[in-house]
């Protein structure tokens, strides 16, 4: 059988946990694909920084290296904003070359373009990383609730801004201080504003709108992030029995889907409140199921790499089985899917 052939797009925490898990994981992943996998190239901005790879990957700042190579099943993407991100991921696809990604900005600015190129080229485009880090939540929703209308939806998506608000109320630490901490721990992201300023959540919530209901959602205002959250704020939050969270929510009101993005005062009887540090909780209430609560590690570099991985394994799978020669998979992983009501 020959090798699965798999290139990564970034060399930061991400595109480093990517590569690590998959040479910790090499014999689980064979085991479960029956073939192994090769990481031919990884491409990044700088070739003089020392990288820690094996021999047979090439670290190269040449897209066209990947494209040339031409037995690239899948490429993870991993790169640091939407600008940097699209022309690779659009080449690929344009290229056939499935992509796996884990940039929210890319998906939430270009979701429905990129995944029109994919349905065009007979690809696959992933990116459960992209949202809530570790957490298996757009498979989650995908798979296990599609004849569930989901009602509403309440998360705290941005690990950072949880992070932070943990240490502020725990440690007294200062907000410059708390972000310093997030990241050193690898949970910012490269220009931190996002993260504080509600931009990161805005990304996620926007996508989660079109996976769930296949359009972008009315927004309340513009979104807000905890910059403005002082000590003071957070230890009043804290007399009335509250904690000071960063929530987005989704709610269906009749044909439309209104989103909001705010740091707001959550109770303690509140299935937010108990999320802390850099974790993500997500409250969603299905139609049929009722009241479900997904929490987890909402960024950081071996959760996001197991999102990624994740993907991989099952792309990968499906390939094998040869599902995509039916067609089928291009439908099942639309941006902008025709949702069904009740
Ligand atoms: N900066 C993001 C966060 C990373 O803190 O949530 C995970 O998407």
């Amino acid at each position: 059988q020959p090798t699965f052939q798999v290139a990564i797009i970034g060399f930061g925490t991400v595109g480093e946990g990517v590569y690590r898990t998959l040479e910790r994981k090499a014999k689980k992943i064979e085991a479960l694909l029956g073939r192994s996998l090769h990481i031919p190239f990884v491409l990044v901005k700088s070739v003089e920084k020392d990288r820690d790879v094996l021999p047979v990957t090439k670290v190269t700042n040449r897209l066209e290296d990947l494209l040339e190579y031409d037995r690239l099943d899948v490429v993870v993407e991993a790169s640091p904003d939407a600008e940097t991100a699209y022309p690779f991921v659009t080449e690929l696809l344009r290229r056939g070359v499935s992509v796996i990604s884990a940039n929210k900005e890319l998906m939430a600015k270009y979701g429905e373009e990129l995944h029109q190129l994919a349905t065009d080229h007979r690809c696959h485009l992933l990116y459960e990383a992209a949202v809530a880090g570790g957490i298996p939540l757009l498979n989650t929703i995908r798979h296990t609730l599609k004849t569930n209308t989901v009602d509403r939806l309440e998360g705290i998506l941005n690990g950072t801004s949880n992070f932070m608000l943990t240490k502020m109320r725990e440690e007294g630490a200062s907000f410059p201080q708390a972000l310093r901490e997030a990241q050193e721990k690898g949970y910012a992201e490269a220009v931190p504003d996002k993260d504080v300023d509600g931009w990161d959540a805005y990304f996620k919530t926007t996508i989660l709108s079109h996976w769930i209901y296949g359009k972008a959602p009315v927004w309340k205002g513009e979104p807000k992030g905890i910059r403005h959250v002082t000590v003071e704020d957070i230890s009043l939050a804290n007399q009335l029995n509250g904690r000071i969270k960063h929530v987005a929510s989704l709610v269906k009101v009749g044909d439309n889907v209104e989103a909001s993005v705010e740091p707001c005062l959550v109770l303690n009887d509140h299935l937010l409140y108990g999320v802390e540090g850099v974790n993500n909780g997500i409250h969603i209430e299905g139609s049929i199921v009722g009241s479900v609560m997904l929490q987890g590690p909402g960024a950081g570099k071996y959760p996001t790499a197991s999102a990624i991985v994740e993907d991989l394994v099952n792309l990968l799978l499906r390939k094998d089985e040869k599902v995509e020669e039916q067609g089928i998979e291009f439908v099942e992983h639309g941006f902008s899917e025709k949702v069904l009501d009740d």
